[in-house]
């Protein structure tokens, strides 16, 4: 059995479904598991001429073959649910584990509600609500739904039998509930221990985590971000972004963040970074398949980024599309 797991190293937004798709399509699993949040993620995935908007089912939905997973301790919005598995014709590919907890309006409306959540800046998507009914075990599950009855299933089953799983975390290290800038963080831990127990994976079965990182930092939502750009500054070097879920402008710092991306390394155990965006960075990385073709100050990053963190960069993204990407996971220094 091999697992692989996907984590953000930094704020979420990282580049995740990027990454996640190429893997899909490359490594060919025959599951790919969604753990972490719930429908408070956004991945974009670009492939061939098309982009999906993704929340809730996994990003590696490209890869037809594969089976689709989504584990016990996402939150489920049945309305999100639905709508992607139409979306995206995933038909009966996607099951969701049967005792995971179901989002309701209520939590919902809770969540767009509390002065708290306005203080944090969350998605309004109902996760801390969702997740604090469960704690206190007054949430319904998605058993209780039942336009999902078809879809439910039993997850740890299924990933603990395959023999190749791609596992997907959401948001980043530095959001997590235990670790991250702690209250301006979301509801629950995203570290990849965390993750694989939400979708019923023990930790002697994981061979690699990579975590994902962008060549800058970005943060929707408060909380510190020291460094931050205006809005103007971020649009001149072409790193200003705007949130998936929320639409909102991110807040950018042209830089990486050395020791929170270390701690993040150490509770993942990385094993690889996974770059995205060093085309945006320096331009004429555009498009590049190999590491020798990428300009000196590129590599040098790179390098820095190895020597700082301690963790190989194994995959560089250098495009936006699923295959704008250089896998050096097996090449030596
Ligand atoms: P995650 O939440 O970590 O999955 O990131 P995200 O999908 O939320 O980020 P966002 O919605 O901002 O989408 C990222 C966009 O950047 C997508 O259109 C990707 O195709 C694109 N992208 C990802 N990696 C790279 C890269 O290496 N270079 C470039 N130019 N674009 C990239
Ligand atoms: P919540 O998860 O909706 O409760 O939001 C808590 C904080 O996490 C807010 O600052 C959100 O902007 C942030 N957040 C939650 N999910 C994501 C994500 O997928 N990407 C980036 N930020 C996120
Ligand atoms: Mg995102």
């Amino acid at each position: 059995m091999s697992v692989t797991v996907v984590v953000g190293g930094q704020y979420g937004d990282e580049g995740k479904g990027k990454i996640i798709s190429y893997l899909a399509l490359h490594d060919k699993p025959d599951v790919i598991a969604r753990g972490g949040g719930g429908p408070n993620a956004g991945h974009s995935v670009e492939h061939g001429s098309k982009k999906y908007s993704i929340r809730l089912v996994p990003s590696g939905f490209v890869n037809q073959q594969s089976k689709l997973a989504i584990g016990a301790g996402v939150l489920v919005d049945a309305g999100v649910f639905l709508r992607e598995v139409e979306t995206f014709g995933l038909g009966s590919r996607c099951i969701i584990d049967r005792r995971a907890t179901l989002i309701t309006q209520e939590m919902k409306d809770a969540d767009a509600a509390s002065e708290t959540a306005k203080k944090i800046g969350t998605t309004k998507t109902g996760m801390g609500p969702a997740q604090a009914a469960r704690a206190s075990r007054t949430a319904p599950t998605v058993e209780s739904e039942p336009r999902l009855k078809k879809y439910l299933g039993d997850v740890p089953a299924l990933v603990n039998s395959a023999k190749n799983v791609l596992v997907e975390g959401s948001q980043g290290f530095m959001l997590s509930n235990l670790y991250g800038t702690y209250p301006f963080v979301t509801s629950k831990d995203v570290s990849a221990s965390t993750i694989c127990a939400e979708v019923g994976l023990g930790p002697r079965s994981v061979k690699d985590v990579i975590m994902v990182i962008k060549a800058y930092t970005t943060r929707v939502g408060s909380g510190p971000m020291p460094g931050e750009l205006s809005v103007a500054d971020a649009e001149k070097r072409g790193m200003q972004e705007y949130g998936t879920v929320t639409g909102r402008p991110r807040r950018t710092n042209p830089d990486l963040i050395w020791d929170e991306l270390r701690f993040s390394a150490q509770v993942n155990s990385a094993s690889f970074i996974a770059l995205t965006k060093l085309d945006v960075k320096f331009p004429a990385c555009a498009k590049k398949k190999e590491y020798d073709e990428l300009p000196l100050e590129a590599k040098n990053f790179v390098k820095q980024i190895e020597n700082e963190v301690g963790v190989k960069v194994g995959l560089i993204g250098t495009g936006p599309d699923a295959d704008d990407i250089i896998d050096r996971r097996e090449q030596d220094e």
